[in-house]
């Protein structure tokens, strides 16, 4: 009773309390399944509920999992007597039903959850208190070898079970390094990549940890921790590197052949070979002993080495450690013979080549390793063809291949050619290789002439010019067709103006001497000439030309009569046309290679316009001339020796006249024809041309046109219509029937302007059909009315003759009128 009234007052003061917070309803109420959450480790006698009762019920019973905890007072006041243990039993079912006051039960029972919440009371603890474990040396960094494991009884949905696993302590620990490391999540330990590169059994077998453990995530200080000792064995690793491994080439064992192997730690490893390269062929192979083999005979001259990997792998195909690099290298052995270069090796050898000198080198190969017995090379010649002039012309150096010339130079004359065969040799082959061997000529030998002495020879200097004088030859021996025997002539002596040339056949070296300009007695009467014969390739340092290659000739020129010289084919003068009669035009000159006097004169001088001087060759006018009639005047002037053959020879002489205005202008053609029908019944005019015979500009001649009399202004008018031609017409009709001559004045319009004063005929005329009706015979005048009509009766008949046979004329002319006309003047009849 006394623990009751205790446990009254207790729950009292927490009720006040949680009112106190303003949660009334919370904390009591009518009876219905409730869940509550309660933190393990709570003091005792804490009220949970206030169930109230409602009539009829008047008292409540607990049932379920009360583990002798929960109690419920009669007042329906529900509370636990113990601290609550999560680890004891996390959730208690409870049940509470409401009973009427016979103890019958009216309500429930009713569910109520009670939820025991965690705290931390639980500390983490190792399974064990020393752990043991062993890795392999050089085992893949990270890759879990063994775990510690911790367990904390707290809820493991709550941080109180979350565990962090560390390592505290590596002993021993070189240069403060960790070689460990742990997953604070799971306990594995694995090395670390430092661990992976030092670990070494040799050095340091085994290994001390200290690993602690830590609930709460390790985050909170009010955390709980243990720690367990690891002790780690470090193990040989035989996954290694094998040696490298030298094969043999060319091995006639059976195939195929055990190299080396590779061991992974543990059995049950799968192994394979990857190339490292991409190989045609890979004679490589390896089997589940991790014994590795080579497949078949490896060839050193095909690839001297091979690098590949070797794999290990689980059952899942997961490689378990890093590839091995497995390094093979081929030996060498002598499997090759030599060989001759691709194409035959062509030397080529002076003439003149000293003893002794290089005359080229024969280098063959052989495939094997490289300075090594197996590819060390000898040479010996083992015949020369030909033999001529003796054998054993040639040496070669044992080991280098070099040529050398053992006895003498050589002659092209001898052989041209030389074929050498070659023996190479290595330690075990020997190989034929052939040679050849060019004796090329050089200049070393001069022209040589036919004799020194070309003799004499007299030519009359008018030889002429392109006339071969002399056949000279000279020999070389060098080559034929080459610069080395070609030979070229020169005179060095004795023809400074170069009048001899010399032509070289090809063929023969025959010298052909030809004039080239011609002889001449009076400057060069005796030529003295030296012919040298050379070669256009120079001569080689020790030969030189010698007196053999000069040969002497003698040229003698005779002399012969020449007709004097003119200076020039062509002496030209230009004067004005209208010089004076003895004016000096000229002057032409000729001198006599045999210096005779001379005597000019004059041919073919037409107009007899020039004179010349026989003695000094000048030229004179003699009569006025006229560039109207020739603008050029040609003559030939003629120089003749006086004494001697009075040989002679010509020139010319072009005279060009200048123009002067000296010609006044005139009627283009002679106007007969142009007439005006009478009577004239309206003014009417007439077109004409003039002309001029001196030179004239390109736009033609400008003349003007005036009537030559005043007294003519009141008839006529003349008026210009171009440059040429004029316009003649009538100013009345008043005019007579008879022919007017009209003076026109025409001017040239040039420097000094000529004036010319033409007359102009006009017939008036009685007009038959457009012709003109004119009495024969009556050019000066028309016969008056009264003699008219004294005519017409004494004769009328003869007149119907007259008139018939004029009528025939005048029709006659009309027709020639017109045709010129047309072209010229124009002639318009007025008709009636
Ligand atoms: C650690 O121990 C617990 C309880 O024995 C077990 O459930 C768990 O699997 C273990 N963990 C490891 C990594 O061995
Ligand atoms: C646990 O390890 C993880 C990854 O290694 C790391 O991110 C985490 O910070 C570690 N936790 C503690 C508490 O050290
Ligand atoms: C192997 O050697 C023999 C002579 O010893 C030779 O004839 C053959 O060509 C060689 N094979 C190769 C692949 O070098
Ligand atoms: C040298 O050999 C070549 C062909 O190999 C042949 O044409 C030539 O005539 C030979 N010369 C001599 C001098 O035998
Ligand atoms: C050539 O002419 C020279 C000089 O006139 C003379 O001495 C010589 O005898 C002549 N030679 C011959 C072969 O006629
Ligand atoms: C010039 O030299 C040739 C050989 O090159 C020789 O035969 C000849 O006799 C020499 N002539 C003289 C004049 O020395
Ligand atoms: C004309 O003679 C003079 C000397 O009399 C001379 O100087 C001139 O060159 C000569 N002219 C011609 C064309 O010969
Ligand atoms: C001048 O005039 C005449 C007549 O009209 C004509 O025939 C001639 O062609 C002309 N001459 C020129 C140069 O125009």
């Amino acid at each position: 009773m006394m623990a009751q009234t205790q446990l009254h007052c207790v729950c009292l003061l927490t009720l006040y309390l949680t009112t106190g917070h303003g949660q009334e309803g919370m904390f009591s109420g009518p009876l219905k399944p409730m869940t509550f959450s309660i933190f393990e480790g709570q003091e005792p006698s804490q009220i949970i509920f206030q169930f109230k009762a409602r009539p009829p019920a008047v008292t409540f019973k607990l049932t379920g999992e009360t583990d002798g905890i929960f109690q419920i007072q009669p007042d329906g006041l529900l509370y636990h007597t113990k601290p609550l243990d999560r680890e004891t039993r996390a959730v208690h079912k409870l049940e509470v039903s409401a009973l009427d006051a016979h103890g019958a039960t009216v309500e429930g029972p009713v569910p109520i959850t009670v939820e025991v919440k965690d705290i931390n009371d639980n500390r983490p603890t190792f399974l064990q208190s020393k752990y043991e474990g062993s890795v392999r040396q050089n085992s893949r960094p990270g890759k879990p070898f063994m775990y510690v494991n911790a367990t904390d009884l707290d809820d493991p949905n709550t941080p109180n079970a979350q565990l962090i696993y560390q390592i505290v302590m590596q002993l021993p620990k070189i240069n403060d390094v960790m070689y460990f490391q742990i997953n604070n999540k799971t306990g594995a330990i694995s090395l670390t990549l430092e661990g992976s590169k030092e670990l070494d059994p040799i050095k340091n077998p085994s290994y001390n940890l200290v690993v602690s453990v830590k609930d709460m995530g390790g985050q909170s200080e009010n955390s709980f921790s243990d720690s367990t000792s690891v002790d780690i064995t470090v193990k040989e690793n035989i996954w290694k590197t094998p040696e490298p491994v030298e094969i043999v080439e060319n091995s006639t064992d059976p195939h195929p052949i055990k190299i080396t192997q590779v061991r992974w730690n543990e059995p049950g490893a799968h192994y394979s070979l990857v190339e490292k390269e991409k190989l045609p062929r890979f004679p490589f192979s390896i089997d589940q002993e991790g014994n590795i083999y080579v497949t078949q005979p490896l060839d050193r001259e095909e690839k001297d080495s091979y690098v590949f990997y070797a794999v290990a792998k689980d059952e899942l195909g997961k490689p378990l450690a890093f590839p091995l690099q497995i390094h093979v290298k081929v030996k060498d052995i002598n499997d090759n013979p030599p060989t001759c270069p691709p194409t035959m090796p062509v030397l080529e050898v002076q003439e003149n080549e000293g003893i002794g000198n290089s005359i080229g080198t024969l280098t063959a190969h052989d495939r094997d390793e490289a300075n090594t017995v197996n590819s060390v090379l000898q040479y010996r010649i083992l015949d020369q063809v030909p033999k001529y002039p003796r054998e054993g012309l040639f040496v070669i150096q044992t080991y280098t291949g070099m040529f050398q010339l053992a006895i003498q130079s050589l002659k092209k004359q001898d052989a041209p050619q030389y074929n050498l065969t070659v023996e190479v040799s290595d330690k075990d082959f020997k190989t034929l290789c052939h040679v050849q061997i060019n004796v090329i000529d050089i200049n070393d030998q001069i022209p040589i002439f036919e004799k020194s002495d070309y003799g004499n020879l007299t030519l009359p200097e008018d030889t002429a010019v392109g006339s071969t004088i002399l056949t000279i030859q000279a020999t070389d021996a060098d080559e034929p067709f080459t610069g080395s025997s070609k030979i070229l002539y020169r005179i060095t002596q004795g023809d400074n103006e170069g009048r001899l040339g010399i032509v070289t056949d090809p063929q023969t070296n025959a010298g052909y001497v030809i004039i080239k300009k011609p002889l001449d007695f009076e400057t060069a009467a005796v030529h003295n000439i030296v012919f040298q014969a050379e070669n256009p390739e120079p001569l080689v340092s020790d030969v030189q030309y010698n007196a053999s290659s000069f040969a002497t000739f003698n040229l003698f020129v005779t002399d012969v009569n020449e007709a004097p010289q003119f200076s020039q084919r062509v002496f030209q003068a230009k004067v004005s046309e209208d010089v004076a009669v003895g004016t000096k035009l000229g002057n032409v000159t000729a001198k006599d290679p045999e210096s005779l006097d001379i005597s000019y004169s004059l041919r073919d001088d037409e107009r007899g316009w020039l004179k010349i001087d026989r003695v000094t060759g000048e030229i004179f006018s003699v009569a006025s001339l006229d560039r109207e009639a020739e603008s050029l005047y040609r003559v030939q002037v003629v120089a003749t020796e006086v004494g001697g053959s009075f040989l002679s020879s010509t020139a010319a002489f072009h005279l060009s006249l200048t123009d002067v205005n000296d010609n006044p202008p005139r009627l283009a053609k002679e106007y007969t024809g142009l007439f005006f029908c009478y009577p004239l019944r309206e003014p009417g005019s007439l077109v004409f041309e003039a002309t001029d015979d001196d030179q004239q500009s390109f736009r033609g001649p400008q003349f003007t046109f005036s009537l030559g009399s005043e007294s003519l202004q009141n008839d006529w008018e003349v008026s210009k219509i171009n440059g040429t031609h004029a316009r003649l017409s009538t100013k009345h009709t008043g005019f007579e029937e008879k022919v007017y001559n009209i003076p026109i004045r025409i001017n040239d319009g040039g420097r000094p302007p000529l004036e010319g004063t033409v007359s102009l005929p006009v017939t008036f005329c009685t007009c038959v059909e457009g012709s003109c009706f004119r009495p024969a015979g009556h050019q000066a005048g028309m016969p008056t009315v009264g003699m008219a009509v004294g005519i017409l009766l004494t004769t009328f008949l003869v007149i119907g003759i007259i008139l018939t046979v004029v009528f025939i004329r005048i029709k006659k002319n009309k027709g020639k009128d017109n045709a010129e006309g047309a072209q010229a003047s124009e002639v318009r009849p007025l008709r009636n």
